[in-house]
């Protein structure tokens, strides 16, 4: 019989996952499970897809689905969520959002067909986005989908496509406000502009169907939404007045989500310096990982914002039998996926600090193409045994000096080693498949679901083949 001690030495020493010490990220319980409870079928699987990996949880976007309900049926306000499908290419995320029975934001042809595919009912699509092509205007008033309208300009577009439909065929339209706070905003339209396309849809009711309002505002404060929604209110007025008939007000999406604790994460902003990044510097702007509000209590604090005549928003909404539409991504992927990197090398550089080389690149991983870092850890998978604070920075596989994971230097607890994984959490949202390539012929970074059975094993599958 073998003995052990004849096996090589990786298959004999213990895998294990080491929590980082600072910026630890939250996970829901069941990618915890696997992160430290069973470290090794993280190894398997990169083993057999690859490095880097992509493994999403579908089940976790229905919770984060049901918990944004709990809170508009708190404040029983008429509602229709669409999952803001550009936040992740999953085909298994789409799916799941259908089965949670909510709509999605789609904003090209081809997200269209995705959640097509994923059985969405049509008339719950929602299209987005100022630069819509003539093939997807065709494809949304074939399918009877919501389209917000950009622009003046694109009313007429979509004018002269109806032309060109089956005859009887009517475009179902919100058009989408520019708050004033957004004037120099290239999206949306501003008050005279708006006022020109009601009158113009006044017009037309026959073949333009016009259901409400829309905008999407950057940054995360809940705040300037609900400025934005008492700057419609006028315009919901002057809808009527004309013979419209609005019914819905879309918010958008921009619902934060936290990655890291909010007070772990004030007191490392407080204390980062340029000593804490290979470039000197420390990056101008950061998602908020460590936010105070989580999407749930952002959603609670816009309903109860004042709107008018002293009613809260959830009272406008309700006094108006107005339905409130959000078109969550990120907050609806939160938690939904993680990104797992194989290490290749450790080098030690001139200045003495060693850099952690991976199989994968910055690509998979984008925020410092967008001068910012990810201000999480991540979770080192490794067989070393003895504890060594180690502070090192993580670098792609390309020859781009800028390919680089994180400039900041991420401390770890033991010295990561060949063959070990990085596991990067929460990667869903905009990280993880952003600006994926096949740089250097390198394939593309391949992507797997974890559903469960029904005796609660887990099955991974691909989640990366679209029909
Ligand atoms: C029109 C529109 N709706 C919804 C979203 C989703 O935003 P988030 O992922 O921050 O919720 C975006 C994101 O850019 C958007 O442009």
């Amino acid at each position: 019989m073998q003995s052990n001690t004849q096996l090589p030495e990786a298959d004999t020493r213990c895998l294990k996952a080491w929590a980082p010490g600072a910026l630890r990220p939250i996970l829901d319980p069941a990618v915890a499970e696997v992160v430290y409870s069973s470290p090794q079928s993280l190894l398997d699987m990169v083993g057999r897809y690859g490095s880097p990996l992509n493994i999403v949880w579908p089940h976790i976007l229905k919770q984060n689905v049901e918990a944004l309900r709990r809170v508009l049926r708190a404040h029983q306000v008429r509602y229709d969520v669409f999952y803001g499908a550009k936040v992740n290419k999953s085909q298994a995320l789409v799916r799941a959002a259908v089965e949670a029975g909510i709509g999605v934001d789609v904003s090209s042809v081809y997200e269209m067909r995705d959640a097509l595919r994923a059985g969405v009912d049509p008339a719950r699509l929602c299209a987005t986005g100022p630069a819509k092509t003539r093939e997807f205007h065709a494809e949304l008033i074939a399918n009877a989908a919501l389209i917000s309208v950009d622009s003046a300009e694109e009313l007429t577009d979509l004018e002269a496509c109806l032309h060109r439909a089956a005859h009887g065929s009517v475009a179902r339209v919100l058009l989408r406000y520019r708050p004033a706070a957004s004037s120099a905003s290239r999206f949306g339209m501003g008050g005279d502009e708006l006022l020109q396309c009601l009158r113009q849809l006044s017009e037309q009711k026959h073949r333009v169907a016009f259901e409400g309002f829309h905008f999407h505002l950057g940054g995360y404060g809940f705040e300037p939404r609900a400025q934005a929604v008492r700057e419609l209110t006028r315009y919901v007025e002057t809808a009527r007045e004309l013979g419209l008939d609005p019914k819905i007000i879309d918010i958008g999406g921009g619902l934060p989500i936290r990655y890291v604790d909010a007070d772990v994460y004030e007191a490392f902003l407080r204390a980062q310096s340029g000593d804490d990044y290979r470039t000197g510097k420390v990056p101008e702007s950061f998602y908020p990982y460590g936010g105070r509000m989580d999407a749930c209590e952002w959603l609670d604090k816009l309903l109860a914002a004042p709107c008018v005549d002293g009613l809260s928003i959830a009272g406008y909404l309700n006094t108006q039998q107005l339905t409130l539409a959000l078109e969550p991504g990120r907050s609806l992927a939160d938690q939904s996926a993680v990104s797992v990197f194989r290490v290749t090398r450790v080098k030690q550089l001139a200045s003495g600090r060693p850099v952690v080389f991976v199989e994968g690149s910055s690509f998979s991983a984008c925020e410092t193409w967008f001068a910012s870092e990810f201000l999480v850890d991540p979770v080192l998978i490794s067989r070393a045994a003895e504890e060594r604070a180690v502070r090192a920075y993580i670098a792609g596989h390309s020859c781009l000096d800028d390919d680089v994971i994180t400039n900041r230097l991420v401390a770890f607890n033991t010295m990561p080693q060949a063959g070990d994984l990085l596991v990067y959490a929460n990667t869903a949202g905009y990280q993880m498949d952003l600006l994926e390539n096949e740089f250097h012929r390198h394939p593309m970074p391949r992507r797997v679901a974890v559903i469960y059975d029904a005796a609660g094993a887990p099955v991974v599958s691909p989640d990366d083949r679209m029909e």
